[in-house]
Parts: structure tokens; sequence; C-alpha cells
């Protein structure tokens, strides 16, 4: 017989118990509006109302730069999510392992910000996020986000080119990879005080991948710098592969000829790989694949083989078919 042995880190099966995941976010919405109430209380303004905030945090220094002009290449097959369901609705594990992490992420410092390029490059660099973004060209895309646990949205991002910062750092030929790390400070972040998870948060492209234009380093979202919850203020967008590679909150990009080992595969190999392609063919090994929920409107949809971005990505993949390309 097959026994399943819970650990706490493991995503819910929410495919295989779809009740499950709609009484979480009607429950979501039903609280959605105590928490905006209960958030301005406490001194932050949710987006909608303006960008988040921490108290005492400076205004945004890069706001100015928002909205940035759509890129009219990317389009959508359906809604844009709601803006207040995007921002209610986020898993960001540093905080917490519920998707109500909205409030508590109000916590994450976001300026100064320092972002780190280095390994096998011609130009190791340590850079502010703001001298960062103003050596690139901002542009907002319209992209789907599916998740693993079988649930999708549709997001206006703003941001540039993963490959733009490839170039800054010129990585040597022998790199094959890009290893990212998002921050970690236990005094600010509680789920980091749960020594049991390997932080801090890494996930892993290889170059050929970091390097296709749909791989997008994200700012902003809804035509303003991002939340914090979604990952301010710099978080990866490739819409190909499940939402687990999509890291938050990215400190370091080092390029190595080693495949990094990602968080979730480092906590759950037989689940987690480093490929994670969108495939609806190819089952979690403990729900389907088969269709996502749209969340914001409840609708289910089949999920298309890489999301729907096999044009762009799929000849990424030639050659590789022995690997597990698509957990
Ligand atoms: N990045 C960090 N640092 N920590 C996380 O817990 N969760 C991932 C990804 N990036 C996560 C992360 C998962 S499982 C998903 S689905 C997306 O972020 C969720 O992004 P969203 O909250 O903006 O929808």
């Amino acid at each position: 017989m097959h026994v399943i042995h819970r650990r706490p880190w493991a995503l819910p099966d929410s495919a295989a118990t779809p009740e499950a995941l709609v009484m979480n976010r009607r429950g979501l919405l039903a609280g959605a509006g105590a928490l905006a109430a209960g958030a301005l209380a406490g001194g932050i303004v949710l987006p909608g109302r303006a960008q988040a905030q921490r108290v005492g945090d400076q205004p945004d220094p890069s706001a100015s730069l928002y909205p940035a002009k759509r890129n009219e290449a990317f389009t959508l097959d359906r809604p844009v999510t709601d803006e207040a369901v995007n921002t209610t609705y986020n898993n960001f594990y540093e905080f917490g392992s519920s998707k109500s992490v909205a409030r508590a992420a109000q916590a994450l410092p976001i300026r100064p910000w320092t972002v780190t390029i280095d390994g096998m490059v011609e130009k190791p660099i340590t850079i502010g996020i703001d001298d960062l973004v103003k050596q690139m060209p901002l542009e907002e895309r319209l992209y789907r986000h599916r998740c693993v646990e079988a649930w999708s949205m549709a997001i206006p991002w703003t941001g540039f080119p993963l490959a733009k910062l490839v170039a800054l750092a010129q990585p040597l030929g022998s790199a094959k990879y890009v290893r990212m790390e998002t921050f970690k400070d236990p005094s600010i972040a509680p789920g980091q005080r749960q020594t049991w998870f390997p932080w801090p948060y890494v996930e892993g492209l290889t170059v050929a991948e970091a390097t296709n234009d749909l791989a997008f380093l994200v700012t902003g979202a809804y035509g303003k710098p991002l939340a914090k919850q979604m990952g301010a203020p710099l978080r990866l967008a490739v819409p190909w592969k499940y939402g687990f590679k999509a890291i938050k909150s990215i400190v370091r990009f080092t390029f190595t000829d080693q495949r990094p080992k990602s968080y979730w595969e480092a906590l759950q190999a037989s689940e987690y790989g480093f490929w994670a392609n969108v495939n609806p063919a190819v089952a979690h090994p403990r729900w389907s694949q088969a269709s996502e929920r749209l969340i914001g409107n409840d609708e289910r949809r089949p999920t298309l083989l890489f999301n729907g971005y096999a044009e762009q990505v799929a000849h990424l993949y030639t050659g590789l078919e022995s690997e597990r390309l698509w957990t």
C-alpha cells in the first residue's frame, strides 16, 4: 500500500480536494474586507489604494517609473485577476505557510536593497536595486501564472527581461546555470525561524532558459511598484513553469556549472524537481495537473502544455526527454 507521509511543508492536495480550495478562497474573500480595514488601522496601505508599505518606510523611490508602457506582444486568453484578489492570496513561506501573508510581509524592508551578481561571470557586481532598475528598460507584460497547486492567475507584471541582467553580468562560457536566492533574515520573516525549512529560498534556471525572452524580472505589478507579499522589490516570472520557480525578493544571482538544488527540491525531491515545466498530462504524485482553477472567478479550465507558451520555449528541451522535465 502506498503510504503518504505528511510533512509540515507539503503543499496541499489542492486539486484532490477542490472544496478545500474553494472554501479557502471564499473565506479569503470574506476576510479581505476585514484585512483591509485592519491593515489600514495598522498603518498599512493596501494595494488598490496605494502601494503596500510598512509604517515608517520611505516613499518608494521607483514610484515615478510606473506605469510602464505595455508590450502588446504578450496577450492573455482570460481576464486579468483582480488586484485585490492577487494581493491577498499569496505563497510566501518566509511569512507563513497560509495564503494570508499580506500583512506579515509588510515587515520586509525593501530599501536599501542590494543585489549581488557573482560566480562564473566576467563582471561580478553588487548594486542597489534602484541603480539596477535605472539601467533596465521597464515594460509591462500580461502573463499567466500556474501554481503547482492547480490554481492560476493572470497578472500585468512590470519589469525587464532576465536576459538583460545576464548581459550585464557577462557569464563565462562554462556557466550553465543561474542560481537565485531570496533574502534571509529570521528577525523579519517568521517562517525563517522554522529551521527545518532549507532557508534561504533558492531557485535556478539554465542560462538558456534565463536568456529566453519570456524569463522576466519583475519590479512592479498593476502599474505600480510590486507589493511586498508579491516579492518586492525583485522577483522572477517564468510563466511556462510552475509558480514555485517564481522566486521572490531576490538578493543574489550566482552563475555556476552546478545544477542548483531548489528550496522545494531540497524539501521533497520526489514531488518537486529542477525543471518544473507545466504539463497537463503529467500528474503531481498527489493530484492531477490536467486543469486549473482561475483564482478570482472560480472558473476551471484545461491546463495547457508549457502553460500555453510552448511556441516560445519548447525548443529549450529538445534532447532532454529523459529528464524529469515536468515536476
Ligand atoms: N518565493 C519565495 N521566496 N518564497 C515562497 O514561498 N512561493 C512560490 C513563488 N515564489 C515562494 C516564492 C510559489 S509556490 C508561488 S505559486 C509563487 O511564488 C506565488 O506568487 P504570488 O504570491 O505572487 O501569487
